[in-house]
Formats: C-alpha cells, structure tokens, sequence
C-alpha cells in the first residue's frame, strides 16, 4: 500500500460532536475525491485535540498543522489548497486569543489527571 502524503486527523472529541462531524467528514471526503488525492490524504478521526474552546479541530500532518473553528466549506478550503497546493488556510489556523466557539466550562468534564488518591491503613 502506498503511504499518504498527508494525514488528516478529524476531532471527534465531545465538544467538536457538537457541531457536526458528519458533515465535516462528508465534505472532507467529497472534496479530497473531487481534487483527485483518493490514495494522497488518509483521514483518521480522532480524540479530543485539546482546543475545545475553538472547536471544530482538525489536524494535517506532516506539520502538524492545526485548524480549528471549521465549517464544511472550511474544510474544502483546506483540501483545495492546503492537500493539494501546499499552502494553509490562515483563516482557519488555530489561535487561542479568538472569542470561543463554545463557552468555557460548557463541555463536558474532563477527567481527573490522576484519581485521587487512597489512603492506605496498615494494621
Ligand atoms: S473535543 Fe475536539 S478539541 Fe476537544
């Protein structure tokens, strides 16, 4: 099998579901067939990417290049002239200073980073 040139990592996390990642897939899907890079671009959805606040994320590597606050049209966008010129699409390029796209704190929790700890008894 022939490697990809690039890797597309849709985020399929619990905030981006909420703007919906089916038609982000279709468009990425439609797009990448109607340019021709069938074998070029493998798609991956993936985990939460950690941008909640400017959700919908999607990685591109080699870069890795993060997009974020996506539309279906966006991400043809991407795939029109990122996957196949080389170039990004600056308006979509992650940058945390942006007013959210969904209120802070409005996700679900995120899991502890370690449980908590037990205490131990020895008698
Ligand atoms: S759920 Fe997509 S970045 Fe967190």
């Amino acid at each position: 099998m022939e490697k990809a040139d690039y890797r597309v990592h849709l985020c399929c996390g619990p905030t981006c579901t909420r703007f919906g990642p089916k038609e982000l897939l279709t468009a990425l899907e439609e797009e990448i067939e109607a340019q021709g890079l069938g074998g070029r671009v493998s798609i991956q959805l993936s985990a939460c990417r950690n941008r909640c606040e400017q959700s919908p994320s999607l990685n591109v590597y080699p870069g890795p290049v993060f997009y974020n606050r996506l539309t279906p049209d966006g991400v043809r966008r991407i795939v029109r002239q990122h996957l196949t010129g080389g170039e990004p699409v600056a308006e979509f390029l992650f940058r945390p200073g942006l007013k959210p796209t969904v209120p802070p704190g409005s996700g679900p929790p995120r899991p502890a980073a370690r449980p908590p700890e037990r205490k131990r008894r020895w008698w």
